[in-house]
């Protein structure tokens, strides 16, 4: 079985909008994007397109990328201070000389839909979460959708970023998952790897995961998003995941495509996310 991110996304999105059309208040997300990476500014773009889908109003502030920790510091405390601003998003990643951390935290996390900010992280590890970080959000309501419950099951997260791999552990424990983290140090990845029941790939290394790896009827959900060189397509690069679908999906019982898999996912729950936190601040 494919596990197909438009499908879901575009369901998740239609929830939302009809819930939209009933909040007494129009949403409002600002994104700030720093530089010129390019695979950030198509994330960025897609995340305004999604919010113009369902009645969000977004605005991207785009800064050069020489802007000093202090600068961002102070145009994120604008927004913290606008009333109209429900939600506010810095792209990642941040130009190296930039202090990640000082920047998320001097996001108000009444505000923090990434859910990256130490206050929202900590309740997400309590068990407690008043919003959930997209990403692994996006994987819980993909499984959800199809009927896959984590409970009893063992779970393998390959990737231990602050992004997916650590609050992924989380939300799979909470649903009661057993959960293993792997990451570039595990001796016997494969092992590992193999006693999954559901398969969580999450290091951006283009197609590491082969069939080799994987339990017969396991479900193998792919978030890396990774651009390969390919001089045969016009932009001249593919996106391809963390697995190699072709082989795996021979052998897995269900699993996500890259592209159209947990991506679309991803931007759904950001616009969840922003009502969510509208709905506790009026
Ligand atoms: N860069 C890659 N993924 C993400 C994400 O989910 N949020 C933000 N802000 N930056 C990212």
């Amino acid at each position: 079985m494919i596990l197909d991110g438009k499908v879901v996304a575009a369901a998740r999105k239609q929830e939302l909008r009809k819930l939209l059309e009933e909040f007494p208040k129009q949403l409002h997300l600002a994104v700030i994007l720093v530089g010129n990476h390019p695979a950030s500014r198509s994330y960025v773009s897609s995340k305004e397109k999604a919010c113009h889908e369902v009645g969000i109003d977004s605005q991207v502030i785009s800064l050069d990328e020489n802007i000093t920790t202090e600068e961002l510091k102070e145009v994120i405390r604008s927004l913290n201070a606008d009333e109209k601003v429900d939600g506010i998003l810095v792209q990642l990643p941040l130009p190296n000389h930039i202090n990640e951390q000082e920047i998320l935290q001097a996001i108000d996390p009444s505000k923090d839909v990434d859910c990256f900010h130490p206050y929202n992280v900590g309740r997400l590890f309590l068990g407690q979460p008043i919003i959930q970080p997209c990403t692994p959000k996006g994987v819980m309501e993909m499984l959800s959708y199809y009927n896959i419950s984590p409970a009893g099951k063992h779970a393998v997260v390959i990737g231990r970023s602050n992004i997916v791999g650590k609050p992924m552990a989380a939300l799979l424990l909470q649903a009661n998952a057993t959960v293993t983290i792997c990451h570039s140090r595990t001796p016997n990845l494969s092992e590992e790897v193999k006693r999954a029941d559901i398969v969580i790939a999450a290091v951006g290394r283009p197609k590491m995961i082969g069939r080799e790896m994987i339990k017969d009827g396991a479900v193998v959900i792919d978030v890396g998003i990774n651009r390969i060189e390919d001089p045969s397509n016009p932009k001249g690069y593919t996106i391809v995941g963390d697995v190699d679908f072709e082989s795996v999906s021979q052998i897995a019982s269900a699993i996500t495509p890259v592209p159209g898999g947990v991506g679309l996912m991803t931007v759904a729950e950001l616009l969840w996310n922003t009502y969510t936190l509208a709905r506790c601040r009026v």
